[in-house]
């Protein structure tokens, strides 16, 4: 079957180089793709917000399967656009889509189904908001409702920086639209995980557990980012944890969204606090994280494309999923300056001799080629994974890879996967 993926970042490379490994995929395509994806697939000149091109190229080149990485198509609708054409599309609808495209609608959605999440308030007025957060009297966690490419919300340890943080969002607008309206929930502390979850409607499959590092600097300091690593399994996600989160969080949220009329067929995500009273849902997303991805993939044993049938089909009752039993782990290699202002164009050197290591993928994100040489394009440039028997060997090999790879003012976390458990 031809495969169309959606998006251009690590996420769709890893997706691409998994589904290039089953013997159903043919012709794989990715709209835009990177130069990672130009390895294994056809990259297209098509935005991924652009769904009529996309639908076009459907259209015409016979596609079996689109599979869609980023979170801005199926806000706009794109699966509901091309399953009007006849097209099979993995992702949620755009009703479904709002679990992730309005923060206050997930809210509200947890909150009406007692799925446990932080105690929060929604605000569509700066002068309200702003008087609620003079009186705050502990730390809060203020969220833009909207898409903030992971990076709209801004933990507040006082009513002082709680008081900025809603200049900042409602006022300097510096995620725009997406801060019209704000959530200001309270802080939680605990370790963080992501769930995610193959879901067709009804039925709930959860991958592998996975840990993100989100803030730029070792030691989770800096600024939040889209995130700088991860790893997978999650060892911090016990058995008991994983099946309390599948009844408390994953079922009831696919049930809830079922009852609402919106069901909800694609990739549940569950960023989660495991806190001292049990995991607590941050936010939910409606698709494969990244970087979860990419460690996900690399320990991933079964045929993907299988799965993102029955979710499209509503029989991942029938599925199962298998992992390999080591451990893979992510370190994205970013340009200086990210999440703020950074420069592009660096030529990257040490790719192909990383690409020769056993074990080891350099997945691209922000790469592009220019006179055929890989040059830096974005913040999140490369996420070099690798798979190793524990956790240990996991990081020594990506670090060895990392290492072997340059530019000028490349930054790293040289921390991920040692965070403290
Ligand atoms: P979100 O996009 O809602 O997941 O928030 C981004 C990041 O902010 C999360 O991954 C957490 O690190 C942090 N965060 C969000 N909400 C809270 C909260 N209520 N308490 C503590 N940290 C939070
Ligand atoms: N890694 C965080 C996200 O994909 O939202």
């Amino acid at each position: 079957m031809n495969i169309l993926i959606v998006g251009g970042g690590g996420r769709e490379h890893a997706l691409a180089w998994k589904m290039a490994q089953s013997e159903l995929a043919q012709n794989i395509y990715c709209a835009p793709g990177n130069p990672g994806t130009a390895q294994i697939a056809s990259n297209l000149p098509i935005d991924p917000e652009d769904i009529d091109a996309l639908l076009k190229f459907a259209k015409e080149n016979d596609i079996g399967l689109t599979v869609v990485g980023p979170e801005q198509p199926l806000v706009l609708g794109i699966v509901d656009r091309f399953q009007a054409e006849g097209l099979r599309a993995f992702g949620p609808s755009k009703a479904a889509a709002e679990l992730e495209g309005s923060k206050a609608f997930s809210k509200d959605l947890m909150k009406r189904y007692h799925i446990p999440t932080a105690a929060y308030e929604t605000f569509d007025d700066p002068e309200q908001a702003r008087q609620y957060a003079e009186t705050l009297t502990h730390p809060v966690a203020v969220k833009a409702d909207g898409l903030a490419a992971g990076k709209g919300v801004l933990l507040c340890q006082n009513a002082k920086s709680a008081v900025e943080a809603v200049e900042t969002l409602m006022q300097k607008k510096a995620f725009g639209d997406a801060g019209d309206r704000i959530i200001i929930e309270e802080l939680l502390i605990g370790h963080e995980v992501s769930v995610l979850a193959f879901a067709d409607g009804s039925t709930v499959l959860p991958l592998d557990s996975a840990q993100d590092h989100k803030a730029v600097f070792d030691g989770d300091q800096g600024p939040n980012t889209g995130g700088m690593g991860a790893f997978s399994p999650a060892p911090i996600l016990t058995e008991t944890l994983r099946e309390q989160v599948l009844q408390t969080i994953l079922k009831p949220a696919i049930a809830a969204m079922a009852s609402e009329g919106r069901p909800f067929r694609g990739i549940l995500y569950a960023g989660l606090m495991l806190t001292a009273d049990g995991p607590r849902t941050l936010e939910f997303n409606a698709r494969f994280g990244d970087p979860e991805t990419q460690p996900l993939m690399m320990r991933l044993q079964s045929d993907l494309i299988p799965i993102f049938e029955a979710c499209i089909d509503g029989t991942l009752d029938q599925c199962q999923i298998e992992w390999k039993p080591e451990t893979a782990v992510c370190v994205v290699m970013a340009s200086g300056g990210y999440p703020g202002s950074y420069e592009k164009g660096k030529k990257i050197s040490g790719l192909d001799a990383v690409g020769a290591l056993k074990d080891v993928v350099a997945f691209h994100a922000g790469t592009k080629e220019k006179d055929g040489e890989i040059v830096t394009s974005g913040g999140r440039v490369l996420g070099v994974t690798a798979l190793g028997a524990s956790q240990e060997s996991a990081i020594n090999t990506a670090y060895k890879a990392v290492k072997t790879i340059q530019w000028d003012d490349a930054h790293y976390r040289t921390d991920i996967g040692r965070r403290e458990q």
